[in-house]
């Protein structure tokens, strides 16, 4: 199967296909690099934002950047992880619950992110990693997450680029097409998938384009936080 981001649904058979395999894949393929990503998202957007009691994880996942939070607060935490796909949000139901303390609540919201099931000024902070990039209406996910952030919260966003430095981005282009692909493949067993991967880095819009969108959307005091020469980035962005 060819995915197309203009496809939910194929997009979430995707990651349903993967799903099982989702967390393994990404510690091989990214040298668990993405860890580090993870834990800078969540110090970004927790010291931009207000204090964070009430949190919005959007593409949740497997529950990777709740869990993040989870490590990097101390008072209890009300965390909403919403997913458009079933077979990504058991995974995280099932690691949350065996990871964390008693203290903290979670709910899963089995919903697409141009569409948030919440209410106006609800959430003190919205994370989303590794999702833009394929949801399908991005100016409306953005205008969600502003609908439903309280005054002062912010937007943090983590996503997989390119480089701009040339010769940087000869070695990375090599990894998405050949590397990628292959290895990919092996642990999941869906080598499509991760064609997909390569395709959707590539194609995807520039982080300064990212900030257009924000700006148009209604948030202010947009920075860019480039990690590891490019190959991925943060965005936050304040209500
Ligand atoms: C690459 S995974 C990232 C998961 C997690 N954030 C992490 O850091 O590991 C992307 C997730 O976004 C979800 N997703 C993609 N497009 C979506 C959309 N429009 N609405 C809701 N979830 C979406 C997929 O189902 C998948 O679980």
């Amino acid at each position: 199967m060819n995915y197309q981001k203009s496809n939910a649904y194929s997009i979430r058979s995707m990651f349903s296909s993967i799903a099982q395999e989702y967390d393994r894949a990404n510690a091989i393929l990214s040298f668990n690099l993405h860890k580090l990503w993870n834990r800078r998202l969540v110090s970004l957007t927790s010291f931009k934002s207000r204090k964070v009691q009430v949190l919005l994880d959007l593409c949740a996942g497997t529950g990777e950047i709740t869990r993040a939070w989870l490590q990097q607060t101390k008072s209890p935490l009300q965390a909403y992880l919403l997913d458009f796909c079933p077979e990504m949000l058991n995974l995280a139901e099932n690691k949350l619950s065996i990871s964390s303390k008693e203290q903290h609540k979670f709910n899963f919201i089995h919903a697409n992110a141009e569409n948030i099931p919440l209410s106006d000024d609800f959430v003190d902070a919205i994370t989303v990693a590794y999702g833009v990039r394929n949801v399908h209406n991005l100016d409306q996910c953005f205008q969600e997450s502003f609908r439903v952030l309280k005054p002062e919260g912010c937007l943090g966003i983590l996503e997989l680029t390119s480089p701009e430095n040339r010769f940087l981005k000869m070695l990375h282009q090599f990894y998405l097409k050949v590397i990628l692909p292959r290895m990919g493949g092996l642990v999941t067993k869906n080598k499509k998938a991760y064609e997909y991967l390569c395709h959707s880095i590539q194609e995807f819009v520039k982080p300064c384009q990212i900030k257009e969108k924000l700006l148009k959307a209604g948030f202010n005091n947009v920075t860019i936080h480039p990690q590891w020469f490019g190959t991925a980035t943060i965005i936050i962005a304040k209500k």
